[in-house]
């Protein structure tokens, strides 16, 4: 394995009731506080009144920013950073999914910047310091609660980018599965499927010496694979809530990839499929993801070999390596389409129209994907592959 440091300094806070740590931890970073939501589900399951109880009953000055959109827009981003600044917020309260998160690391870092906060996620400007803020997760997804990344959509151009900064760690995460109980099947199903893509990223790549790293991943596939079908039948069990959202957690906190750096060509493609159409992260995530497996197989069938047989226990016996692999992405296909994700983009009613803007869009900081380096032609080949 590669050197490393691993560094992760959120807090986890995890568990039924532990809502009530917002009235221990939030004092310790001040008064004003900023307490960013979404559309609206955390009025209808009672979790915004249990917060805003905790932050009244320590004297908090709350002020609001609703209405955070799934794939977050760079002009919510800006009315936080406004209030922000205009009333001098000490501390953001992020209570939401990813896209809640996302938003909060934005607006924490843009508070902090006299120029555009877009600089960042254009990479023309790196963030220097931030507000500190927490988090209340709603949704087993991202991993965004013990990372230090966000996504920002532009919609004015259709871009939607990627960025980070040690500085936008969460000071804390409160995840309780009781609050995850709500979120809708086809929400928990992508959300299951992002967290697999994040632990798949990671899996695919050169750099020898990662037993120990390889088998953590493994785990986690075999967990979510194990649990996923028993929530889908069961919304509200919380032993199955918890599972799922430690290891949406687990998927992308840094730790699974200790000593090496993961693909991420998936992510880069879906991020430009839903910069110009809409759609959730996790569902073209299951359509894009075979289709890119089978496009760089032949870079190391060994390792797709390996995935098919210890998480999806192919039999190797009798079949050639580039069978036992195929195998394998076969019955991980099959396994998303059994929970109920999409498959192809025509789910989505995309067509031929942007395949060719959608490709542009990949390769805007050149070539992408450390398993195998991908060009704008491969994109355009997984693309319509997956039409
Ligand atoms: O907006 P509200 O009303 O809260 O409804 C949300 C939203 O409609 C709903 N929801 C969330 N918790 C709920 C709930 N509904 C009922 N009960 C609850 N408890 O679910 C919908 C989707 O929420 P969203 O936050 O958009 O989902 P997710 O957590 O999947 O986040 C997706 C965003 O994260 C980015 C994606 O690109 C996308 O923009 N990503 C962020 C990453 C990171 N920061 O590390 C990595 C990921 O790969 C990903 O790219
Ligand atoms: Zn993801």
């Amino acid at each position: 394995m590669n050197n490393f440091t691993y560094y992760n300094p959120t807090k986890l806070i995890f568990g039924k009731g532990q809502v009530e740590q917002l009235k221990v931890e939030v004092p310790q970073y001040g008064k004003k506080v900023l307490l960013v939501y979404g559309g609206g589900s955390i009025k209808r399951n009672g979790l915004y009144d249990q917060v805003l109880a905790q932050l009244h009953e320590v004297g908090t000055v709350v002020f609001e920013l609703a209405g955070v959109e799934p794939n977050p827009r760079l002009s919510t981003v800006r009315k936080g950073i406004e209030i922000c600044k205009k009333e001098g917020i000490e501390f953001i309260l992020a209570v939401g999914g990813g896209s809640v998160i996302d938003c909060t690391k934005a607006i924490a870092a843009g508070s902090k910047y006299d120029g555009d906060v877009w600089d960042f996620m254009t990479r023309k400007a790196a963030a220097k310091d931030a507000l500190p803020f927490g988090t209340v997760l709603t949704l087993a997804a991202t991993g965004s609660e013990m990372n230090s990344g966000s996504v920002i959509t532009n919609w004015e151009t259709n871009e939607k980018y990627g960025w980070g900064s040690p500085h936008v760690f969460p000071k804390f995460s409160i995840l309780d599965p009781v609050n995850t109980f709500t979120v809708p099947k086809d929400q928990t199903i992508y959300g299951i499927v992002d967290m697999m893509s994040h632990v798949l990223e990671h899996y695919f790549h050169h750099v020898p010496g990662t037993i120990t790293q390889d088998q953590w991943c493994e785990s986690v596939l075999r967990t979510v694979i194990e649990t996923a079908p028993k929530l889908l039948d069961d919304l509200e069990n919380y032993d199955h809530r918890a599972t799922i959202l430690l290891n949406g957690t687990l998927a992308l906190n840094g730790m699974l990839n200790m000593g090496y750096a993961g693909d991420w060509a998936t992510h880069n493609i879906e991020h430009a499929v839903s910069a110009v159409y809409d759609i959730p992260h996790g569902g073209g995530l299951a359509i894009l993801f075979p289709h890119w497996m089978m496009h760089v197989l032949d870079e190391n069938v060994n390792r797709f070999k390996q995935l098919a047989v210890r998480v999806f226990d192919v039999d190797p016996e009798g079949k050639t390596d580039r069978e036992v692999a195929l195998e394998g992405i076969s019955r991980l296909r099959d396994f998303w389409n059994r929970i109920g994700a999409p498959s192809r983009l025509a789910d989505y009613d995309i067509g031929e129209e942007n395949l060719e803007l959608m490709s542009e869009k990949t390769v805007v900081y050149g070539e992408f994907g450390r398993f195998k380096k991908l060009n704008k032609e491969d994109s355009l080949e997984i693309l319509r592959a997956s039409l």
